[in-house]
């Protein structure tokens, strides 16, 4: 018995052992990086091997506030020593505060807390479907909601379905961006419209000038809901602390994760009040949904990202990077496009970037690639010029030596 607690209770692992024991103990459900974290501050993350990252992914879109937050990691340590969790058969004081706060800085009065993007999503299809009583949902080509089988069916991407039909039945694909599909698509049976305001997986693809309020005009004359799924957009990543502030459109049912709770996995379902209605008691719930840890972790977030004015953060550096994206982009003809809002940028490349990505890796930046070829960069909101100043620096570099 002493043998199973020799990796579990040992010295820390170095990134070979920890790898050798993911081949063998996880699903292999992720192409990983070769690469481990022991710890982290602000945008920088340090390896197993004690090596510095600038850190451009921020766990996909999640770590806004930078890692190891000192007022959340003393709010975490705090909360957890009064309650970690109890249960949505009592109130709870943290949940209803979260809720008031979420009712004051969003465009919604009512909330339902869960704990991821897919959970929010799943949610936000049922609310449209029991307040509207039809069962259509019109959602966008190249689109992603999440992973489990309602939310790949809302997904436009094949390669997230293949393998695992039948889907859900009641969803229509429409090419993002053009209203005149969906005005086609509307039926009877529409339900709603579920759309993120700027496409994150599919590549950081911007909606073109105009087309959100058209949306909005559309579903009101149709009397059909308008969903946004901001968990990849939400908590300041597009420079206001929704995407619906940034495009001055307010739809019916917000989805929200990832940056909720600073890294503390989360969820949300945002509605008016007359929509949030239409959920009754046994409706829909989440055993772990708005736990007292988890509500407490995500007013603290937000109280740090209005504290530290990291909106506007998000907007000064965000121009700031995007400028110098665009100044390195003249000096490499496989560039093809830059483009995105606040920290939520892309680098579209003629070709696929994943050697970008190894590349700049061993220099001491982490990005990603989505939609195959475009390199994201959505960094901590904390990331200074100075580490801007590197990462464009090291991107010019690697730039240079790619072959494809
Ligand atoms: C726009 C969007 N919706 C939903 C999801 C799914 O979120 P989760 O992985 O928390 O289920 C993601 C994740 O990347 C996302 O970007």
């Amino acid at each position: 018995m002493d043998n199973i607690w020799s990796n579990i209770k040992g010295e820390s692992m170095n990134t070979e052992e920890i790898m050798a024991l993911d081949r063998n103990y996880v699903m292999n459900t992720y192409a990983r990086q070769p690469i481990a974290f022991k710890d982290g501050k602000g945008a920088v993350l340090r390896d197993m091997e004690g090596r510095s990252y600038i850190d451009c992914v921020a766990g996909i879109a999640v770590n806004n506030l930078g890692h190891a937050h000192p007022r959340l990691v003393k709010s975490i340590c705090q909360q957890a020593q009064k309650l970690i969790h109890t249960s949505n058969l009592y109130y709870i004081e943290e949940q209803v505060k979260l809720a008031e706060l979420l009712g004051n800085i969003s465009p919604h009065r009512k909330s339902f807390f869960c704990n991821s993007g897919a959970e929010a999503n799943e949610g936000a299809i049922k609310l449209a479907r029991k307040y509207t009583n039809k069962g259509e949902i019109i959602a966008m080509e190249n689109s992603f909601h999440g992973r489990t089988i309602t939310t790949i069916s809302a997904t436009g991407q094949k390669k997230y379905q293949k393998g695992f039909e039948p889907l859900s039945p009641g969803f229509k694909h429409v090419p993002f961006g053009k209203v005149d599909s969906i005005a086609d698509a509307i039926s009877k049976e529409t339900a709603a419209v579920l759309v993120e305001p700027v496409q994150g997986e599919g590549g950081v693809v911007m909606p073109p000038d105009g087309y959100l309020k058209d949306l909005k005009n559309l579903c009101q004359e149709n009397n059909i809901l308008l969903i946004f799924d901001e968990v990849q957009t939400g908590f300041g990543r597009t420079g206001e602390m929704f995407a619906s502030q940034t495009f001055k459109v307010t739809p019916d049912i917000t989805t929200l994760a990832k940056a909720i709770a600073g890294g503390f996995p989360m969820g949300a379902i945002l509605a008016n009040k007359e929509v949030g209605a239409a959920f009754k008691p046994g409706d829909h719930a989440a055993t772990f949904g708005g736990s007292p840890l988890a509500c407490a972790t995500a007013l603290k977030s937000i109280e740090i990202i209005q504290d530290e004015k990291l909106l506007q953060k998000s907007r000064e550096n965000g121009s700031y990077f995007q400028e110098k994206l665009m100044s390195i982009m003249d000096n490499h003809d496989h560039v093809e496009d830059v483009r995105g809002v606040g920290l939520m940028l892309g680098m579209e490349m003629h070709n696929s970037c994943a050697n970008i990505v190894n590349s700049m890796r061993k220099q001491g930046v982490l990005i990603n690639c989505a939609a195959d070829k475009v390199l994201r960069f959505v960094p901590p909101l904390v990331i200074t010029q100075e580490e801007i100043n590197t990462v464009i620096r090291r991107l010019d570099e690697a730039l240079k030596n790619f072959h494809n």
